[in-house]
């Protein structure tokens, strides 16, 4: 879907249907919002004396319902922006009871900073997919379309913007199903996409990733009845032509079964439409750069192909030469993910890139070992990108957890047979030795996201809501618009 339009004005809006004040704990409510009754007043005073942060007052016979919110005090402004996105999780709530579709926002005084937030927190949760539902909800529920904020700058407002869009657009690609989404309509959704926002997309058909001699795709798809595709998206807006640009790789498993290796644990497969996050990511950040007409220029690389047993499936002893020409020897064929990927990170080299960051739905250990709550990192670019991307993780709160690329891990990665071995079986710290498989496919600033902790849930989490959660894109976006 869409993201709700957010829009900014310098007034308030005269016919108004919802209204929420965001204001520090001891700041009185603004005049702008009208003349309280004395029981309203009473009512209000009471109800912010108490731990609640949110306030509801129907205003019948009146304008607006009112909604005042109390600012969070947290220990960072960054910690703080993120109660406030929470807290725009229950107004969302609140709205959709209350069946409202248009919201204004207003922050006063120190809580104007954190207005648009509010906004932010507000517009994820409106988040829904139905496109496969053919009965009409009973009753029909009223959704959100429309949040103004007052006196929000214009171009914070239009980068906001991009980016839910983005946000929505990745949410949608990795919601939707398998048997709606073979590698070909994977690609085809994101040229779509593209179309609409503003960057352009090349498919590699078959023959072309044959021509190439990306055999890292090639055998993870050789299980499958549909061809890969190896997709192409570019954003360089005119005058970047030029420019050395950011890479984006993004694994895009359509579906992952493991392969022979078929997944051992019981409903391990149940959620693995969602192993081309990675790959989605990716286009819903390139959709907002485009939709924001920022002057950079941005590639995306997504390998796509479903993973599946089949008749003549690659198989665990198997050797491969990859896209760079280096060997491989398959232990486990559900360890697919890093065997596209490298092919992508080996093609890469030909943009001459000043950075390229991969991210994928890669290992169950990052999972385990940051749950949903943190994107694990590991790479090869220098300090300062480093701490770039992690402020920029803060500020929207999608933190990362760094580990290390320590020679001994590669230890895991020697074969008697071939170059690499892609796998260790039973190794320990998976994700980080998939990432130093990685590595020797990369001979620039490289950067490593592994998001299968936080790419999809299965239970809704404020703002983020259950299914696809679009991790990644408010992160790259605010990463790549920072410097
Ligand atoms: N797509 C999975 C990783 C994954 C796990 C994503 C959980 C999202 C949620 C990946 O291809 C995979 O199967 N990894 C295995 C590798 C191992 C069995 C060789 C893993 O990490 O368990
Ligand atoms: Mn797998
Ligand atoms: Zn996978």
């Amino acid at each position: 879907m869409r993201a709700p339009r957010l829009l900014t004005s310098t007034t308030l809006p005269p016919a108004l249907s919802a209204l929420a004040v965001l204001l520090p704990a001891d700041a009185p409510l603004p005049e702008a919002v009208g003349v309280l009754s004395a029981a309203e007043a009473a009512y209000l005073t009471a109800e912010r004396a108490r731990p609640t942060a949110l306030v509801r007052l129907p205003r019948y016979g009146t304008a607006a319902t009112l909604y005042v919110l109390t600012l969070p005090t947290k220990p960072t402004p960054d910690l703080t922006r993120e109660a406030v996105r929470k807290l725009g999780h229950q107004l969302n709530g609140l709205l959709s009871s209350d069946r409202l579709a248009a919201l204004s926002i207003i922050g006063v005084a120190s809580a104007a900073d954190f207005a648009l937030t509010l906004a932010e927190g507000v517009i994820l949760s409106a988040y829904h997919f139905a496109p496969y539902k053919t009965k009409p909800e009973v009753p029909a529920p009223v959704r959100l379309t429309e949040v103004t904020v007052v006196g929000a700058a214009d171009a914070a407002v239009r980068k906001l913007a991009a980016t839910l869009d983005g946000v929505f657009l990745a949410r949608d690609l990795v919601n939707t199903p398998f048997n709606y989404q073979s590698a070909v309509q994977f690609a085809e959704q994101m040229a779509e996409a593209g179309r609409q926002a503003g960057y352009q997309t090349e498919i590699l058909d078959q023959p072309r990733i044959q021509a190439l001699k990306m055999g890292g795709l090639l055998a993870v798809n050789q299980g499958s009845p549909d061809p890969p595709t190896f997709s192409i998206l570019e954003y360089a807006p005119p005058g970047t032509e030029q420019d050395a640009p950011v890479v984006l790789v993004g694994k895009g498993v359509v579906f992952d079964t493991g392969g022979l290796s078929l997944k051992p644990t019981p409903n391990s497969m149940d959620m693995m439409k969602c192993d081309m996050a990675g790959g989605a990511a990716v286009a819903g950040t390139l959709a907002a750069l485009a939709l924001l007409g920022a002057k950079i220029r941005v590639v995306g690389l997504v390998p796509a192909t479903d993973n599946r047993p089949g008749e003549v499936a690659f198989a665990p002893g198997d050797v491969l030469t990859m896209q760079d020409g280096q060997t491989v020897e398959i232990t486990n064929t559900d360890a697919e993910g890093r065997l596209l990927l490298a092919d992508a990170l080996a093609f890469a080299k030909r943009y001459q890139p000043k950075l390229v960051i991969d991210i994928a739905t890669l290992t169950g250990a990052a999972a385990n070992a940051v749950g949903k709550e943190g994107l694990a990192l590991m790479g090869t670019a220098d300090e300062a990108t480093k701490m770039a991307l992690h402020t920029a993780g803060h500020r929207v709160h999608e933190r990362l957890v760094e580990f290390p690329l320590w020679e001994e891990y590669g230890e895991q990665l020697k074969s008697d047979l071939a170059d690499l071995k892609h796998y260790q079986p039973g190794g320990q710290a998976g994700h980080v030795s998939a990432a130093k498989f990685l590595e020797a496919f990369t001979s620039y600033p490289w950067l490593h996201l592994d998001i299968a902790g936080p790419a999809f849930l299965t239970a809704p989490d404020s703002y983020r809501g259950k299914g696809g959660t679009g991790t990644a894109v408010r992160l790259l976006v605010e990463f790549l618009l920072s410097d």
